[in-house]
């Protein structure tokens, strides 16, 4: 039995998104901006799926770019609108430190070229504090970047008031919502906010295909120059498959969204019950409060969670470190770092998330394997550090 627990990295195509995509590299063979009939065919596949996006935000089918992904999203949002705003006074951008890499080395690029940056921290929680943001806008803030659902622990932020504090200093505000999509409401009017990205391949919808929500009379320079596809703001032959497979994966997160987020969130804590009851010295990372429900990240005291996710890995089971491993050396956490964990923690923690296609055998059979797993890791390093 192979046991996938890796969705937040990303998931499988749902059957019916496959299907999609299948047909549409088939038949769908047009160029969209093309006035003949294949061409209008290929676009009608686009104008389909921009209402299906639009519905899934409660947004307008006209403020959806089409985009190649999460990380093309963010960086058309804070790209273009620093673009737009080059030439004001407002030269400042403000995001969270649990940000992922699109959005954090994205402020990097553009503190090179002479954009003042602030990174607000957050505390134990993993939650984004309102008043942190309040202290570091000012007049001269172009936009404030602050992600729905963190990729690592699952917290979910308070954008609804974040984006008012923007708003409050004539700010824009940003939200990466790549692991809330599809799993919790996302309703751009209510959160009150002015771009937010999306990824389809973290629900259930093909790799390579994303969109950026852009409200009405928002201001963005185009990352991408070109051609006039996408109302000028994102130039380029669309990837109609790919977009046509996002648009399903879009409908059926709406129909399926809160019967799921009972379903898999119910797995979510029987795992994390199983795992705190059996697995002695374990710890759960972040807010359980506030979480999206998929995702849990779990402390395993003495254990170095590289050594966990492989001896899971030859038992069949996926699961995922926050962190980046690059050139063998493992990097701890920058989200883990962020909430003020000792560097120990920061390294044997590990991220299990569930989907779609999760059932309660696949989680009795984590329940079952990790104790002894934790345990023998235990010993050796008893071993090791006696010897
Ligand atoms: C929070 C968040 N933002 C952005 C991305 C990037 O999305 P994509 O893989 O579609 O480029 C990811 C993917 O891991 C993510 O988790």
């Amino acid at each position: 039995m192979r046991v996938y627990f890796d969705y937040n990295a990303t998931t499988p195509l749902s059957p019916e998104a496959a299907e999609s995509v299948i047909r549409a590299t088939r038949d769908l063979f047009g160029n969209a901006s093309s006035v003949h009939h294949f061409g209008q065919q290929a676009k009608a596949a686009l104008d389909d799926s921009r209402s299906a996006v639009a519905a899934l935000l409660n947004a307008d089918p006209s403020e959806i770019v089409f985009t190649s992904g999460g990380t093309e999203s963010d960086n058309f949002a804070i790209r273009g609108a620093a673009d737009a705003l080059e030439a004001t006074r407002r030269r400042h951008l403000v995001a969270s430190a649990i940000e992922h890499e699109a959005v954090l080395n994205t402020l990097k690029a553009l503190g090179r070229r002479g954009w003042k940056t602030t990174l607000v921290t957050v505390d134990e929680t993993g939650v984004v504090s309102p008043d942190r943001v309040r202290e570091v806008v000012t007049d001269e803030t172009a936009l404030v970047s602050v992600m729905h659902a963190n990729n690592e622990i699952g917290t979910v932020q308070p954008i609804a008031e974040i984006a008012a504090i923007a708003h409050e200093r004539g700010a824009l505000m940003h939200t990466d919502a790549v692991q809330s999509t599809g799993k919790i409401p996302v309703d751009v009017r209510s959160l009150g906010i002015d771009l937010l990205a999306l990824s389809a391949h973290k629900f259930n919808g093909p790799k390579g295909a994303g969109a950026l929500w852009v409200k009405r009379g928002t201001r963005l320079l185009p990352l991408v120059t070109g051609g006039k596809h996408e109302r000028n703001r994102r130039a380029g032959t669309e990837n109609v498959p790919a977009v046509a497979g996002l648009g399903v994966a879009a409908r059926q997160a709406v129909a399926k969204m809160a019967q799921e987020a009972t379903r898999v969130g119910a797995l979510r804590d029987r795992l994390e019950d199983g795992v705190l009851r059996q697995v002695p010295g374990t710890t759960i990372n972040g807010s359980r409060g506030s979480r999206i429900p998929n995702t849990t990240n779990i402390s395993f005291d003495r254990v170095e969670a590289e050594s966990l996710l492989i001896a899971l890995d030859l038992e069949g089971v996926a699961v995922s470190t926050g962190s980046a491993c690059s050139s063998g050396a493992l990097e701890p956490s920058h989200v883990l770092r962020a909430m003020g964990f000792p560097a120990h923690r920061t390294q044997n923690s590990l991220r299990f998330s569930l989907g779609l296609f999760s059932t309660g055998d696949e989680v009795d059979r984590v329940v079952a394997l990790l104790p002894g797993l934790v345990e023998k890791l235990r010993r050796l390093t008893r071993r090791t550090a006696s010897a």
